[in-house]
């Protein structure tokens, strides 16, 4: 690999995909559809357990050999090793990115060192004292400081230190049978915890601590708060055997009176929204039990594999990349909806907002030039069928534009596979009806059955045209269980990472969120006396001297 690896933009096969861009915007899908009928054979790939349906995106045989041609000028090949043999990818904080490490099946050749560590080594002992851990909670060996076992289990993070395992603690709801309850307290308002805390019997709650840095102001004042219920209800000596804590920061650990054997580590290379994997699991291995919490790493090795060697055609993570590239920087689609059709992936869009935006969300090239071209889309969703009943008119009529990826498990999550047979056909009816539409003549002849006079067809007609066109990827896959999650969570960050070779960013920073949290800290202290603000702006001082009236009333 060059020292200084190009950007796609720097790329021929770039030049190549810009001057397909317009022919292809201005054509359909029903066009592309009718060159080539058998879109669906060409233009699905099926690996790791997924069947990864691409035939609705609005791209043709050239633009698809465009990708791959830029993957080739990108270097993409030794860049995916580089971040894999733990060169220090993240340039702006002098680190490796490893959190693949995290899954690499036991016994893995060749074995995994860097800088003269052994990271297999390191990633194997503190994953077995987390699954011990996991299962000792799970069957009661370890209770409470009365001897009860926890029947709660209270996660207190954010960010990665929360998304991650809320969201698969939902998806894998199926698979917690026996399992003490698990809640995330995240935000600093404290409302979640209260709620929490209002049905919890204390001398059955164990809390966790999560936090790589245990600095994070929402996840301190969240866990100071539940120290003091715990010693108001139990006492200051109780809090040993009630908290546990996940973070590379040992001292602070101490400092909070975190049990030694309750302390899981982690360690610089893993980025908090790729941290789901390590010691950060835990609320999540305590719910599915540690099989379980196995065969979901083992999902992710499977693809972590399937990255490395695919084909560039047929490899999952670098064609939704590309795909997602192509809308965004050439069809000028600004956002991707994530639909799942699995209310269990409820929190799906939301784990991917940070694992996206806070990843791709930089607009400065690695080598700290501008980048030239838009970076990462927005990324929204919801469930799809809900999303039918709420923002689907604006997809399907409205101005604004995006890119969809629909998830669909052909089992159903419930144990009602009559339901899920209603969310398939509902999910596959909207692909359809996003990419094909309802042209004029179609709606003209549906009006005509219903016997309307020709003044009211021809007032309603332009209302109930449905252009289609909206491209769309369709993630089908057997069943949500450990292993498949595994794979799609695995999945999304690969795409990031190509996604950030592409736009020559780094994927694994996030300078951006540091300035707001600075500006907090010196905020605090005005939110009581907003007499000290003298000299910030008008609109800070109006605001304060608002909020301390309304708070004193
Ligand atoms: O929001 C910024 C961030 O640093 C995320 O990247 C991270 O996942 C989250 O805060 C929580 O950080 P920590 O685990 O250190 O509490």
């Amino acid at each position: 690999m060059s020292a200084n690896p190009p950007a796609g933009a720097d790329c021929t096969a770039w030049q190549q995909l810009q001057a397909a861009a317009p022919a292809l915007r201005a054509r359909s899908l029903r066009e592309l559809f009718a060159v080539e009928a058998e879109r669906f054979a060409h233009c699905s790939v099926s690996a790791c357990g997924l069947l990864f349906d691409y035939s609705r995106q609005r791209v043709d045989a050239g633009v698809l050999d465009s990708f791959k041609v830029l993957a080739d000028q990108l270097q993409l090949r030794e860049r995916i090793a580089a971040q894999f043999c733990g060169e220090r990818i993240n340039i702006t904080e002098d680190r490796s990115v490893l959190h693949t490490a995290l899954r690499r099946a036991d016994g893995a050749t060749p074995p995994l060192v860097v800088g003269g560590q052994d990271i297999d080594g390191l990633v194997r002992s503190e994953r077995e004292r987390v699954l011990d851990f996991a299962e000792r909670v799970r069957s009661g060996a370890i209770s409470g400081s009365q001897g009860a076992a926890f029947n709660l289990v209270v996660n207190i993070g954010i960010g990665g230190s929360d998304l991650g395992p809320a969201m698969a603690v939902e998806a894998l709801r199926e698979f917690s049978a026996g399992a003490p309850r698990v809640a995330f307290a995240s935000n600093v308002d404290g409302c979640q915890l209260v709620d929490i805390l209002a049905g919890a019997d204390p001398g059955r709650t164990l809390f966790i601590i999560c936090s790589k840095t245990f600095t994070t102001q929402e996840t301190r004042s969240n866990a100071l708060a539940a120290r003091e219920w715990l010693r108001g209800k139990l006492g200051a000596a109780a809090v040993p055997r009630h908290f546990a804590a996940v973070s590379v920061n040992a001292a602070a650990m101490d400092e909070f009176g975190v049990n030694a054997d309750y302390r899981f580590a982690m360690w610089d290379w893993v980025g908090g929204r790729y941290s789901i994997w390590s010691s950060i699991g835990v609320s999540l291995a305590i719910a599915i039990g540690a099989q379980n919490f196995r065969a979901f790493l083992a999902g992710a090795a499977e693809l972590d594999q399937h990255f490395q060697e695919a084909p560039w055609r047929a490899n999952l993570p670098v064609l939704s990349a590309l795909l997602g590239i192509w809308n965004s920087n050439f069809l000028e689609l600004p956002t991707l909806a994530v639909l799942p059709y699995d209310q269990r992936l409820a929190r799906l869009p939301a784990y991917l907002q940070q694992l996206e935006m806070e990843s791709n969300g930089k607009s400065v090239r690695l080598d700290g030039q501008p980048v030239t071209q838009s970076t990462c889309p927005v990324i929204w969703g919801e469930p799809g069928n809900n999303a039918q009943h709420s923002f689907f008119q604006l997809l399907h009529q409205g101005s604004a534009r995006a890119a969809l990826d629909f998830l669909l498990p052909a089992r159903s999550s419930s144990g009602s596979q009559a339901h899920q047979d209603l969310a398939i056909a509902n999910c596959l009816a909207q692909a359809e009806a996003f990419a094909f539409g309802q042209d004029a003549t179609q709606v003209e002849a549906d009006l005509r059955r219903q016997d309307l006079p020709p003044a009211r067809v021809a007032a309603l007609l332009p209302h109930k045209v449905h252009q289609g066109n909206r491209p769309a990827t369709l993630i089908m896959f057997p069943r949500l269980d450990p292993a498949t999650l595994g794979r799609l969570i695995a999945l999304y960050e690969h795409k990031v990472f190509v996604q950030s070779v592409v736009w020559g960013i780094n994927a694994f920073d996030q300078w951006g969120v540091e300035l707001g949290k600075k500006m907090c800290e010196s905020i605090v202290p005005l939110v009581r006396e907003p007499v000290l603000a003298q000299g910030a702006s008008s609109s800070l001082r109006g605001a304060l001297q608002y909020l301390a009236r309304e708070r004193a009333s």
